[in-house]
């Protein structure tokens, strides 16, 4: 039987059996492409039919040694990944172009390399004697790095299996080129089918791999998306631009915790870590301002403080404005809605803008009554003290729910000389000394107390 085309979205990965301009699954234009099969697989008999190997079952309880794991000595990096380097494990590191990618894996190549581990650095991107000037330039040039500039998968793999080093990495998985695959590199083919020889062969030799993926937003290149299932561990680059910090954020781990985030800043001498990134995100915060409110939050493991900032201004528009940077737009549309059915505050009529200070983005529930308070400080013109910090989950019935780590959530704050905070009714009374806690259980009484509103 003649084998049926199949069309793939070079953003989501969905499969469609013909081609159209729109991928219904993702609602991306021009990204479908027509692809050839991985492989044309063993037989054309069933597989139940076909006779295989017997494979050997194990037991749950069976003991296995925690896998092993190479510190670079980059905190940030080590963190997000779980606590260093897995052995024989496979990481995509995904990313705007031009955001740092490259930077940060020759900055960490120099660190694994310096301490003992054999690292191959290969690029499809740039020619070693580019490599060697950013190497100069970031005061690396004495590491014992091996470099290739090379796109020719075949070829790569030839030289890895000979020198069998401990960590490869591959910048970028867009340039590789699988000759047993006939697309361009770049396609969803090419790209699915260069993953899976480099995941293969780091499985089989017991060498680690990073590979490098472009986040892409034409349809003409596949998206690091499509490669996602396929490693251990999948790690995103962010960060905004025209803000010189970074953010290294695990999305997947299967040796760790997800949602870890590692934070950086891009320097004239390349990416430096950031010790102490709650004192980073909050702007210049001397005097209380309206529509100022600092949020602490919880990013994976470590607690966060930062700054929300709101504006609200009558609309000249029929339509009023709803801007959102660093936040998601259905939350505050919830928490919108709530204020004005539970505690009776319109909005209506009113531009709504919001924004995370420092290119920061905060994801958790938890930042609801920040989100709220500033709205509320922006709105009545009513700024609180510069020394508090909010959090709490608001539900839609108005009441603030108790959030996770409430505790770690005051100490950080107090750390930072915060003296007072805004909370939901905590279960359990922190011990925080020097900080005077403010909890309630639902917002009317914040709206009424705190920013006495009508
Ligand atoms: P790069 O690592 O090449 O990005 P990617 O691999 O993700 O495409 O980073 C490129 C940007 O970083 C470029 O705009 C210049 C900037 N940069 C610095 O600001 N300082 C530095 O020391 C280096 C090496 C790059
Ligand atoms: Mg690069």
């Amino acid at each position: 039987m003649a084998k049926q085309p199949s069309f793939k979205c070079t953003e989501c990965g969905a499969t469609h059996t013909k081609w159209s301009g729109r991928c219904e699954a993702c609602g991306a234009w021009n990204s479908i492409i027509e692809e050839t099969p991985l492989s044309s697989g063993p037989g054309k008999k069933s597989l139940g039919n076909a006779r295989g190997r017997t494979l050997e079952l194990s037991d749950l309880s069976t003991k296995d040694d925690p896998p092993k794991r190479t510190i670079s000595g980059v905190n940030e990096l080590d963190r997000v990944l779980g606590g260093g380097l897995v052995d024989a494990s496979a990481i995509l590191l995904g990313g705007d172009p031009g955001i740092g990618k490259s930077t940060l894996l020759l900055q960490a190549a120099a660190r694994f390399a310096r301490n003992g581990m054999d690292v191959v650095y290969v690029s499809g991107e740039e020619a070693s004697q580019q490599i060697r000037m950013r190497a100069q330039r970031l005061g690396l040039e004495e590491s014992p790095v091996k470099l290739a500039a090379e796109t020719n998968l075949r070829d790569i793999l030839t030289t890895l299996d000979k020198s069998r080093p401990e960590l490869v990495i591959i910048d970028s998985i867009q340039t590789m080129w699988a000759d047993s695959v006939d697309s361009a590199p770049g396609s969803v083919s090419q790209v699915r089918a260069a993953c899976h020889e480099l995941v293969t062969f780091a499985k089989k030799r017991g060498t680690s791999v990073i590979i490098v993926g472009h986040v892409t937003k034409e349809g003409a290149i596949a998206g690091p998306r499509v490669v996602e299932h396929m490693v251990d561990t999948v790690l995103y680059f962010e960060g905004e631009r025209g803000h010189q910090f970074r953010i290294l954020r695990a999305v997947k781990n299967r040796f760790g915790p997800a949602d870890e985030i590692g934070v950086f800043e891009m320097t004239g001498r390349g990416l430096a870590e950031v010790k102490n990134p709650s004192a980073l995100f909050l702007s210049d915060r001397d005097r209380p301002a309206p529509g100022s409110v600092v949020f602490s939050g919880i990013e994976g493991t470590r607690p966060m403080l930062t700054e929300i900032q709101a504006l609200v201004a009558p609309s000249p528009h029929s339509q009023a404005r709803r801007t959102v940077v660093g936040l998601d737009g259905q939350r505050l549309a919830t928490i919108l809605a709530v204020l004005e059915a539970r505690c009776g505050i319109p909005f209506a009529g009113l531009d709504v803008y919001l924004n995370v200070a420092g290119g920061m983005r905060v994801n958790e529930p938890a930042a609801d009554l920040a989100v709220a308070c500033a709205l509320l400080s922006a709105r009545e013109d009513h700024a609180l003290p510069a020394d508090t910090v909010v959090f709490g989950e608001i539900s839609l019935s108005g009441a603030l729910r108790a959030v996770t780590q409430a505790e770690n959530r005051l100490k950080e704050a107090s750390k930072l000389g915060f003296a007072s905070a805004i909370t939901p009714v905590l279960k359990k009374l922190p011990k925080v000394d020097g900080m005077s806690l403010r909890q309630t259980d639902d917002l009317v009484t914040v709206v009424n107390e705190i920013f006495g509103a009508e």
